[in-house]
């Protein structure tokens, strides 16, 4: 159906997503495969690799080819790999990581450009991922809100409470000495994708405070209304995984939802971010 030839391509909803096969990452990749894995990437802006199996060291390996590994600066890493950090909830946890819609760290002043999550341990059901397209977000609105949010910048916190409230338990078991409410970065409202040259919108309800020079109660009403239409069914896919799935997104244009529906389940995730630009 596409122009692949190395690896297999199946989109996973209209708006967003791929599965892919056909593909092991624990091995070094042919320029050639890489360029279309790349390709899929930047059209699908998630993809899932299934049916991996690695090891901190070859999902390290792997992210380099995409950029530089980041550190996540509130739960610590793996003592050997502190760019890896496992995102686990136990089986006697009720709250998820990062348990509401939002894009990865928009707080820093360079947000990661991606996030890989691999998966190690799952639920026997439950514990699906929802990601939504931002180009969509950003194309779907009118020329004049359209025109009106080209000219704001959005002040983006690291320490808006319901957020906070999803780490707790990742801070108990390995926390590190960054103040939880530090980091704060201005964004543009949209930014423009440093290799499609699409526009995105990009705020989230996890992060976004406010518009720069408006106040918090200003803010809200527009930004309220964008947080509930970026996030519409027709923007999303639902991203089911397998234990040796490896989901990689681009946290440029998208956002993502892990769901909370697996009480009584462990689950654990190896995560791995990569550095990105300064939005623009
Ligand atoms: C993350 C995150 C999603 C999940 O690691 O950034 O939001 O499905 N996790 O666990
Ligand atoms: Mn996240």
């Amino acid at each position: 159906m596409e122009k692949y030839k190395h690896i297999i391509v199946q989109p996973i909803s209209g708006s967003i997503g791929a599965d892919i096969y056909n593909l092991d990452i624990s091995q070094p990749l042919e320029k050639d495969v890489f360029k279309e894995l790349e390709d899929a990437f930047l059209k699908y802006l998630v993809i899932c690799i299934r049916d991996q199996k690695l090891e901190p060291s070859s999902q390290l390996n792997f992210a380099k080819l995409f950029g530089e590994p980041m550190i996540y600066p509130f739960v610590k890493g793996l003592p050997e790999y502190p760019q890896v950090t496992p995102v686990v909830k136990e089986k006697t946890e009720t709250i998820n990581f990062g348990g509401l819609w939002h894009s990865d760290t928009s707080y820093e002043k360079t947000p990661p450009l991606g996030t890989m999550l691999y998966a190690r341990e799952l639920p026997p059901y439950g514990g699906d991922t929802e990601f939504a397209n931002m180009y969509l977000a950003y194309e779907t609105l009118s020329t004049g809100l359209k025109n009106l949010l080209e000219e704001l910048v959005a002040v983006n916190i690291s320490g808006k409470g319901r957020v906070q409230n999803t780490r707790a338990p990742m801070r108990n078991s390995a926390p590190t000495d960054k103040d939880e409410a530090s980091f704060l970065a201005e964004h543009p409202v949209v930014r423009t994708h440093p290799k499609t040259g699409k526009k995105s919108l990009y705020i989230n309800t996890a992060h976004t405070s406010h518009f720069k020079g408006m106040s918090v109660e200003e803010s809200e009403p527009l930004l309220n209304y964008l947080f509930q239409h970026q996030i519409k069914p027709e923007l999303t896919c639902r991203v089911k995984w397998s234990v040796g799935t490896l989901t990689f997104w681009d946290n440029r244009c998208t956002q993502h939802n892990p769901l909370n529906d697996y009480h009584g389940f462990r689950r654990e995730m190896h995560r791995v971010t990569l550095k990105g630009d300064a939005p623009r």
